[in-house]
C-alpha cells in the first residue's frame, strides 16, 4: 500500500481509511516519506520567522484561544515599527521568509496591511512575505499581492461541512473558506492549507475527505498540527490529538504531494517534546520560530502549554538548528520556495 501511495499519490478512501486507522504501516511510511523528501528537497529544512502581531479576533471559533470570546486574555497589537523591528531582527539571524500572523483584526485595514507589507518589501526585496489573516475578499488579497506579499497561509481547518459545522459558529463557512483558498491561488500567491488532527468530532472520514479536498486544491504548503485544549474555550476538556496519527499524516502528505512545504508546527513540538523533529523524520521540511516580541508571546495562545513563549529569538532558531543538526538535516537560509510553484509572470 505505501508503494502504491509513492508511486500513483494516490489511494482509494478504503485504502486510506485502513492506512489512516492502524499503526501497522508506520515504520514503512515514515521510511518512504524520508525517502521522498531526501529526492525532492535533499535534508534542507527551512525556516520561516513567524511575526504574531494582533491577538484581536472577530471570530469565535470554539477551538481557538484567542476567539473574540476569550474575555480573559490581554490583547494586544504590534504597531508598523514594532513589525518592522521583528522583521530586522529575523533578517539578521538569517530569515528570508516573514509570516504576519493574526487573528481576523478589522483594524488592520487593507491599507494598514498594505503599508506594512509594502514597507518589509522594500526593506528586504530579497525576502518572501507571507500574510496569515484570515478570510477576506478577493479585492483584498488582491491589493496585498501588488503590495509584495506572496504567499498565504489560511488553514481549512476541515472539509467536511458538518465537521466544519460544530468547529465553528453559524457566520463562519466551510465553503467561504475554500472559496478564499482559490481566490488566493488564482491571484496568484503560492497557498498554504490545512488541518488539525483529533479536533473534536473528527472522524476518519473527515480525514480522506480533507485529502480528498488537498488533492482539489493542490496548495504549495499544507500546515498540520495536532488539536490541543486551551482552557478557556469550550473544548477545555477535549482530548489533544494523537502523535502517531499526526506524523502519519504528515508520511501520507509527503507522499501525495512530494513537493509540498510542510512544516513541524509548533503544536507537535508542545504535544511531545521531539515532536518537531520526528515531523522531520516523516516528510516534514519546515520550521516556524517565533519572532514575536517576548514581552506579547504569552498573550498568543491559540492553546495551553505553547512552547518558545519564554524564549528570545535567537534563542529559538539556535534551539531549532540543534534540533534539526541532531536528526541529519540542515536548515537554509534560502527563501524556500515550493518546487510546485510556477510564477505566472
Ligand atoms: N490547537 C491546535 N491548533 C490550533 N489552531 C487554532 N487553535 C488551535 C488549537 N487549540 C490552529 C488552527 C489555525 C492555526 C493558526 O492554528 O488550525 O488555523
Ligand atoms: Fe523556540 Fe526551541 S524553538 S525554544
Amino acid at each position: 500500500m505505501i508503494k502504491a501511495l509513492r508511486q500513483d499519490r494516490d489511494l482509494s478512501d478504503e485504502q486510506f481509511r485502513a492506512l489512516l486507522e492502524t499503526d501497522a504501516y508506520d515504520a514503512e511510511l515514515k521510511a518512504a516519506a524520508h525517502a521522498v523528501r531526501l529526492e525532492h528537497y535533499g535534508t534542507d529544512v527551512y525556516l520561516r520567522g513567524l511575526i504574531e502581531f494582533t491577538n484581536y479576533c472577530k471570530n469565535n471559533c470554539l477551538y481557538c484561544g484567542i476567539r473574540r470570546g476569550n474575555q480573559k486574555i490581554r490583547r494586544y497589537r504590534l504597531s508598523e515599527d514594532e513589525i518592522l523591528g521583528c522583521c530586522a531582527e529575523g533578517y539578521a539571524l538569517g530569515y528570508r521568509t516573514f509570516v504576519l500572523q493574526g487573528g481576523e483584526d478589522p483594524y488592520f485595514t487593507d491599507e494598514r496591511i498594505c503599508s506594512i507589507v509594502s514597507a518589509i518589501h522594500s526593506r528586504y526585496p530579497d525576502c518572501a512575505i507571507t500574510l496569515s489573516i484570515g478570510e477576506r475578499s478577493h479585492e483584498s488579497y488582491h491589493a496585498y499581492f501588488e503590495a509584495g506579499a506572496e504567499r498565504y497561509l489560511l488553514r481549512h481547518e476541515t472539509a467536511d461541512p458538518v465537521h466544519y459545522a460544530k468547529l465553528h459558529p453559524s457566520d463562519m463557512s466551510c465553503e467561504h473558506r475554500q472559496q478564499c483558498l482559490f481566490d488566493l491561488k488564482h491571484i496568484g500567491y503560492q497557498v498554504g492549507a490545512g488541518l488539525m488532527v483529533g479536533s473534536p468530532f473528527q472522524t476518519t472520514d473527515c480525514l480522506i475527505a480533507d485529502l480528498r479536498f488537498l488533492q482539489k486544491l493542490q496548495p504549495d504548503m499544507i500546515g498540520i498540527g495536532p488539536f490541543l485544549s486551551h482552557k478557556d474555550t469550550p473544548f477545555r476538556d477535549e482530548p489533544s490529538g494523537d502523535l502517531k496519527l499526526t506524523l502519519r499524516l504528515l508520511g501520507i502528505l509527503r507522499l501525495m504531494f512530494p513537493d509540498v512545504l510542510l512544516p513541524a508546527t509548533t503544536a507537535l513540538g508542545t504535544l511531545h517534546p521531539l515532536g518537531r523533529e520526528m515531523g522531520l523524520q516523516t516528510g516534514g521540511n519546515v520550521v516556524m520560530p517565533n519572532l514575536s516580541p517576548t514581552a506579547v508571546r504569552e498573550q498568543y495562545m491559540l492553546y495551553d502549554n505553547k512552547i518558545c513563549t519564554g524564549e528570545e529569538s535567537a534563542q529559538c532558531k539556535g534551539c531549532l538548528e540543534r534540533r534539526v543538526e541532531s536528526i541529519g538535516l540542515h536548515i537554509v537560509s534560502s527563501r524556500g520556495d515550493a518546487k510546485c510553484f510556477r510564477r505566472s509572470v
